[in-house]
């Protein structure tokens, strides 16, 4: 199989910013349990910006940096558990608005927080079977909606915002080699859909998540690290799904990364769930901390349960 690499990203994040002090006045928290215990100082929530604007904005973004027309684009997938309608999907509706052709897929993906990155792993597939040889790969919620304001356990921890990356397939390259995984359970996270009528909520044992991501994080990295037979070394850059600070800095620790080959935004973004991974990589290169020739190591986990892993690269 032909590989895909990244050649421009995006991101697209709501204005307004909620600090923890703001939700020390709607529930029993404060500032300093919420930096100590995850690392969030502020997240991002929407208030007149929409699922689809998030989506068109980082899309739209990533287009331009990575010099990439809408008629080149021979799939689209939009990873997220959070779209503002379930039919039409966020994809078909971003289709719609940049002007995508209309003989290619268009499809919404949800692995929770693992989505971005098993839509990489969809899109390398997908491209092998296209004539295009550009995919939109976009990771957007609006998980304000979905916060239960009385639960301090889970309404201090999620964001907003979007984050896109253009791929490109060329005969040669090497698969992103993702390692995928999932364990149906509903009791650690769980976010309600018709099931729960008007309001849904997400729902989640913290500490047990806590323990499950500490666990698959380095087995993930372990794993992505022996299928591609490299080693730590060989990698640029690491990316974390960005849900607690205190998960990153034990895998950091485990790996001796050094302080300039990893990164968290958590701090001004919370967890976005699907779009935490894509915000990395698109303030990463904004930067100049990755560009033509990195080699990321990405990690994910979250809801399903689900994980994952893969090498990518710029071009
Ligand atoms: O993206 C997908 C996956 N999500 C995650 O990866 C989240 C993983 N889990 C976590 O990040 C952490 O478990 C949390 C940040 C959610 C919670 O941190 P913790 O260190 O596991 O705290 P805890 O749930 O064990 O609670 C410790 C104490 C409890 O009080 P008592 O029983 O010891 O008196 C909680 O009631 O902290 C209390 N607590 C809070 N106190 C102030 C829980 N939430 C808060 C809060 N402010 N917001």
């Amino acid at each position: 199989m032909n590989g895909i690499k990244i050649k421009g990203t995006g991101r697209c994040v709501p204005e307004k910013t909620v600090t923890n002090d703001d939700l020390a006045r709607i529930v029993d928290t404060s500032d300093q349990w919420i930096t100590t215990r995850t690392g969030i100082r502020r997240r991002h929530h929407c208030t007149t910006e929409t699922h689809a604007n998030l989506c068109a904005g980082a899309a739209k973004a990533a287009l331009a940096r990575a010099g990439v027309a809408p008629e080149q684009v021979g799939a689209c997938i939009v990873a997220t558990v959070s779209a503002d309608t379930a039919v039409p999907s966020a994809a078909c509706l971003l289709q719609r608005e940049l002007g995508l052709p209309e003989d290619i897929p268009c499809f919404d993906l949800n692995a929770a927080c693992t989505g971005f990155l098993y839509a990489l792993h969809t899109m390398e597939c997908l491209l092998n079977a296209s004539p295009r040889k550009f995919g939109l790969v976009v990771g957007a919620e609006v998980l304000s909606r979905l916060i239960n304001w009385e639960d301090r356990g889970t309404c201090i921890l999620f964001g907003d915002g979007a984050g896109a990356a253009v791929v490109e397939c060329r005969e040669g390259w090497p698969s992103i080699g993702a390692v995928l995984g999932s364990r149906g359970d509903d009791e650690l996270l769980r976010l309600p859909g018709l099931e729960a009528g008007e309001r849904s909520f997400i729902q989640m044992d913290g500490t047990k998540v806590f323990k499950f991501a500490v666990e698959t994080v380095p087995r993930c990295m372990d794993q992505v690290l022996q299928k591609a037979g490299m080693t730590a070394e060989d990698v640029d850059f690491f990316v974390f799904h960005q849900a607690n600070a205190r998960i990153i800095d034990l895998a950091v620790r485990k790996y001796r990364i050094p302080t300039e080959k990893y990164y968290k935004n958590i701090q001004e973004y919370g967890n976005t769930s699907a779009a935490s991974i894509p915000l990395v990589l698109s303030e990463l290169e904004e930067q100049g901390k990755v560009g033509p020739g990195s080699r990321v190591l990405a990690v994910g986990f979250g809801g399903g349960l689900t994980w994952g892993g893969a090498l990518i690269e710029f071009v």
